[in-house]
C-alpha cells in the first residue's frame, strides 16, 4: 500500500450536511445506530441556506382550503407529470409533520395573527404554504438540525472530499477521501452510505451554488454503479444577482414576488402578462390590483403571473433580454419599492419580511431595494435529475447506498416549485437515515479491498506526478471552459446543433481534464481540490447533455428551441442513465409506472 491512512468505522456514513444530509444523520442515530457524517465544507455552510423563502407544507393556516391533496397536484404539474408519483404523494403527505417537528426541536418560525406558522405564496403552490423564517428559512432549519444532530452524538467529520465509495461483491461498504486542511487520507468503513451531496450548479458559469456545489455525490454514485434520471432538468432560477459582476448568480429569493415584487423591462412593462400558459390561466390574474391582493393572502384573488412556475419566468426574462428590453447588464428589473403606493411604512415592511434581500443589495450592489428596483436575471439553481431512488426507502439500485436531497431525484419531476426543495430534503432525508440504519442492521461491516483502496488513492495523487508545462495544463483552465461552454450550450434554451457540440467539448474536457498537473505540497492546495472536483463536474456535466439530447420536446427546466412545445409522449417516460462494462455513459427510457387510481382521482378533483 501506498499510503498510510487512518480508517473509521460506521453503521451508517452519511456523505453531506446540509439539510437532508443532517435529517438523514439524525433519524439514523435515533435508530441506535453509530453515525458518521461528512462534511465538505464547514458544517452549516450548505446550499440549503438559498432556500431563503420557506419549506412547503400544507398545513393550511393561512387558507384552510390547502390539504395534501392540492400540494401533490401542484407538485405533479409543477413537475409536468414526469415526477415519481409516489414521492410526490409522501412528500404531499409528510411535509407538514416534519415541519412541527422542527419546531419542536427549536426553529422558529413567522407567526400568523392568531400565533399559528405563517406561510406565504410562492411560484406554482395553490395557496399560500410556506412556512417561513423571514427569509432564512434554510439558515433556520440547517441550524435547528445541526443543534439536534450534534447532541445526538453523531461524529462529523468537516472539511472533507470524498475520491470514490468503495465496493466489495457489488456493495458498497463505505467510501476514500481526505481531509482538506492537512490532506490526510482516511478510509470509512460502512455498513450502509447515504449520499446527501446537494447540486451540481458550478458546472455552469452562472449558479446560485457555492463551491461545492460540483456534483459529486452524483458522481460518486454513478460511477459505484448507480443509476440515474432525468439529468436534463435543470432549474434556472429566474431571479439572481447579475450586477456587480464579482456577484452574478447570487439568488434574490422567490419571497420578493411573493411578498408583492413584481419584473419589468426597461420600457417599464410587467412583461410577464404578455405569455401566461394554458394550463396556469384560470388561476392567474390579468388585473395588477387582484394580482397585489393575492400577494397579500386575500383568498378571492388569482396569483399574479410573477408567480408563475420559475422556467417559465426564466424564459419570459430572457425573451425580453433577447429582444433587447432589457436592463442595462443584461437582465431586467424585480421591483418591490413600488409597494410604496400601497403601504406607508412600506420600508419598515420590507426590511421585516424580507431582510437578508434587503442587506444583500445593500451591502453587495450598494443598493436600497426599498427605494430602487434590483436588476436580476436567470441563475442556475437546482437539479431536478440526479441518482434514481426507491421513492419509499431512498436506496438507490446499489446495495448499501441511499440517496436523498437534491442529489436524488424523482420527486420533482422536470421543474420544482419553490419550497419544496426544504420539504423534500426533511421527508427524505428522515426517510433515507430510517432505512439506511434498518439495511446497517440487517448487514455487517465488511472490509474494503486494500487494491481498492489504493485504485482510489492512486487517482487522487495522481495530479501531482504530473510535470507542469504545454503537455500537462492546471485544472482551473479546464474547469472554466466546462462552466462557460455549460453555460452557453445546454443552458436554458437548446439545440440539437449547439448540444453535440458541447458533448463532443466534454469528451476533449476528459481528455484534458486526465492530464491536469497541480504543483506544490497535498497540504492547503485549492488547486488539488478543483482537479478531483473535476472528475464529477464533467460526468453530471456529460449526463446533463446526454440527456437534453435525447429529450426532444419542451418540458419544465428543459427548453429547447427546435421543438418548443410537449411532445405527447414525453409525459410517459424518464431518462436513465447508467455506466456501462467498458466504461461509457449509456442512457435508456423507461415507461414511468402507471399513477395508482386515487391519486389519478386527486389530480382529477384538483383540475
Ligand atoms: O427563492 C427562494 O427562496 C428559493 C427557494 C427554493 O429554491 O426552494
Amino acid at each position: 500500500m501506498a499510503t498510510n491512512y487512518e480508517t473509521h468505522e460506521y453503521d451508517v456514513l452519511v456523505i453531506g450536511a446540509g439539510g437532508a444530509g443532517l435529517r438523514a444523520a439524525i433519524e439514523a442515530s435515533a435508530a441506535g445506530v453509530k453515525v458518521g457524517l461528512i462534511c465538505k465544507s464547514l458544517l452549516g455552510k450548505a446550499h440549503t441556506v438559498m432556500a431563503e423563502g420557506g419549506m412547503a407544507a400544507a398545513m393550511g393556516n393561512v387558507d384552510d382550503r390547502d390539504s395534501w391533496k392540492v400540494h401533490f397536484a401542484d407538485t405533479m404539474r409543477g413537475g409536468q407529470y414526469v415526477n415519481n408519483w409516489r414521492m410526490a404523494e409522501l412528500h404531499a403527505k409528510e411535509a407538514p409533520a416534519r415541519v412541527h417537528e422542527l419546531e419542536a426541536w427549536g426553529a422558529v418560525f413567522d407567526r400568523t395573527k392568531e400565533g399559528k406558522i405563517s406561510q406565504r405564496n410562492f411560484g406554482g403552490h395553490r395557496y399560500p404554504r410556506l412556512a417561513h423564517v423571514g427569509d432564512r428559512t434554510g439558515l433556520e432549519l440547517i441550524r435547528t438540525l445541526q443543534d439536534h444532530g450534534i447532541h445526538q452524538g453523531i461524529t462529523v467529520h468537516m472539511e472533507y472530499t470524498v475520491v470514490s465509495l468503495l465496493k466489495e461483491s457489488g456493495r458498497v461498504v463505505g467510501a476514500f477521501g481526505y481531509d482538506r486542511e492537512r490532506a490526510r487520507f482516511r478510509v470509512f468503513k460502512a455498513k450502509a452510505v447515504v449520499v446527501c451531496t446537494g447540486g451540481l450548479g458550478r458546472a455552469y458559469a452562472v449558479t446560485s451554488n457555492s463551491w461545492e456545489g460540483t456534483g459529486d455525490g452524483v458522481s460518486l454514485a454513478y460511477h459505484a454503479g448507480a443509476e440515474l434520471l432525468d439529468m436534463e432538468f435543470i432549474q434556472f432560477h429566474p431571479t439572481g444577482m447579475i450586477w456587480p459582476p464579482s456577484v452574478k448568480g447570487i439568488l434574490v429569493t422567490e419571497s420578493v414576488r411573493g411578498e408583492g415584487g413584481v419584473l419589468r423591462n426597461k420600457d417599464g412593462k410587467r412583461f410577464m402578462y404578455d405569455d401566461i400558459p394554458d394550463n396556469y390561466k384560470s388561476q392567474t390574474s390579468t388585473d395588477p390590483e387582484e394580482g397585489w391582493r393575492y400577494t397579500q393572502n386575500d383568498k378571492e384573488a388569482k396569483r399574479p403571473p410573477e408567480l408563475l412556475t420559475r422556467d417559465h419566468v426564466a424564459r419570459c426574462i430572457m425573451r425580453e433580454v433577447k429582444a433587447g428590453r432589457g436592463s442595462p447588464h443584461g437582465g431586467v428589473f424585480l421591483d418591490i419599492s413600488w409597494i410604496k403606493e400601497k403601504i406607508p411604512n412600506h420600508a419598515e415592511h420590507i426590511k421585516k419580511k424580507i431582510p437578508s434581500m434587503y442587506h444583500q443589495f445593500m451591502q453587495l450592489a450598494n443598493l436600497d431595494i426599498t427605494k430602487e428596483p434590483m436588476e436580476i436575471g436567470p441563475t442556475t439553481h437546482y437539479a431536478m435529475g440526479g441518482i434514481r431512488v426507491d421513492g419509499d426507502t431512498q436506496a438507490t439500485n446499489v446495495p448499501g447506498l441511499f440517496a436523498a436531497g437534491e442529489c436524488a431525484a424523482g420527486l420533482h419531476g422536470a421543474n420544482r416549485l419553490g419550497g419544496n426543495s426544504l420539504s423534500d430534503l426533511l421527508v427524505f432525508g428522515k426517510r433515507a437515515g430510517e432505512y439506511a440504519a434498518k439495511f446497517a442492521k440487517e448487514n455487517s461491516l465488511v472490509a474494503p479491498s486494500e487494491a481498492e483502496i489504493e485504485a482510489a488513492y492512486r487517482e487522487a495523487v495522481e495530479p501531482f506526478e504530473r510535470p507542469a508545462g504545454a503537455q500537462n495544463e492546471g485544472p482551473y483552465q479546464v474547469q472554466y471552459d466546462l462552466q462557460n461552454m455549460m453555460q452557453a450550450n445546454v443552458g436554458i434554451v437548446r439545440l440539437q446543433n449547439e448540444m453535440e457540440l458541447a458533448l463532443d467539448v466534454i469528451g476533449k474536457l476528459k481528455a484534458r481534464a486526465a492530464k491536469v498537473s497541480v504543483q506544490g505540497h497535498r497540504e492547503y492546495n485549492p488547486g488539488w481540490h478543483t482537479a478531483i472536483d473535476l472528475k464529477h463536474l464533467l460526468t453530471v456535466a456529460e449526463a446533463i447533455t446526454m440527456a437534453s439530447l435525447d429529450r426532444k420536446e419542451s418540458r419544465g427546466g428543459h427548453f429547447r428551441e427546435d421543438f418548443p412545445e410537449k411532445h405527447p409522449d414525453g409525459g410517459k417516460y424518464n431518462n436513465v442513465i447508467s455506466k456501462s462494462t467498458d466504461g461509457s455513459m449509456k442512457l435508456r427510457r423507461e415507461a414511468i409506472p402507471a399513477m395508482r387510481e386515487d391519486l389519478k382521482q386527486v389530480i382529477e378533483e384538483m383540475k
